[in-house]
């Protein structure tokens, strides 16, 4: 059984895995045998996260970039491919939160969110599925959505309009990529403790509501999203195409 979730031999680029999910997605599939391929943008965070996967005794290498910037993505990719390196799975983690009512919010704005969180995504998936159909050996394409992939919340509606663009991304990549054995899949986290809600956290009103709002009432911590990680990039899921798995602590079912 264990082997059906076995990443031996596999190679994973996680983006945005200096910290918060990144970072734990890259722990767990580092514990389940891929070598990992981390990235951020800011190099002490890059370099404390390479040391806590070497004292783990992972196999870890980290490329700082933007996510959202074309020419840097392919850059990275070339030098992989000078390396002999093949990504088998990619998990499209990096995002950015940004509050404000859509009636102040600026069009700058509006597009650094979109830009960050959904076009790197299919700009990422692209650069790697290209590689993925040239090599005939498959592949596994992770994105990440949010609850906002199926309801709003006032003040985050260019995040809003990303998370759900991510839903419909990956089935759009399921349905042109199916062929090639590339399965494409999402996960949609609920509120889970990261740097990313630490305002959130401690606002005594937002987190009581997330709390009550919740039929597991808390919420959740980053290794709960370990298991479908590997899940979805193992050969486990080898007939799973299209879907995106909330872990949400059941929120999504109280709506
Ligand atoms: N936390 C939640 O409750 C929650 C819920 C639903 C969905 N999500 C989604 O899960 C993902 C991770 O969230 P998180 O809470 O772990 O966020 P986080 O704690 O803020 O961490 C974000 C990570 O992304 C990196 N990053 C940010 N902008 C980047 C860019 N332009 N290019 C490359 N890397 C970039 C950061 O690295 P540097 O610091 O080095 O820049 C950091 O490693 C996001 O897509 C988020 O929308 C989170």
């Amino acid at each position: 059984m264990p082997s059906l979730f076995s990443l031996a031999g596999k190679t994973a680029l996680i983006t945005g895995s200096t910290r918060g999910l990144g970072f734990a997605y890259a722990r767990g599939l580092a514990q389940a045998g891929a070598a990992v391929i981390i990235n951020g943008t800011q190099a002490e965070h890059m370099q404390s996260a390479l040391a806590a996967l070497e004292t783990q005794g992972a196999s870890a290498r980290g490329f700082l970039f933007n996510v959202a910037d074309e020419a840097a993505v392919e850059a990275v990719f070339k030098q992989l491919d000078e390396e002999n390196v093949h990504v088998d799975i990619v998990i499209n983690n990096a995002g950015i939160q940004f509050r404000k009512p859509m009636l102040e919010l600026a069009l700058s704005d509006w597009q650094r969110v979109l830009d960050v969180n959904l076009t790197s995504a299919f700009l990422i998936a692209r650069t790697a599925a290209r590689r993925m159909v040239a090599r005939q050996r498959g592949g596994k394409i992770i994105n990440i959505g949010s609850l906002t992939s199926e309801a709003a919340r006032a003040t985050v509606a260019p995040y809003t309009a990303a998370k759900g663009g991510i839903k419909l991304l990956t089935k759009s990549m399921a349905a042109e990529w199916a062929q090639y054995n590339i399965q494409s899949n999402a996960i949609g986290p609920g509120y889970i403790l990261t740097d990313m809600n630490q305002a959130l956290v401690d606002n005594r009103e937002f987190d009581q509501w997330v709390r009550n709002s919740n039929p597991s009432g808390r919420w959740g911590k980053p290794e709960e999203l370990i298991g479908t990680a590997i899940y979805l990039a193992s050969e486990a899921s080898n007939y799973v195409n299209g879907q995106i798995i909330y872990v949400d602590g059941g929120w999504l079912a109280t709506l």
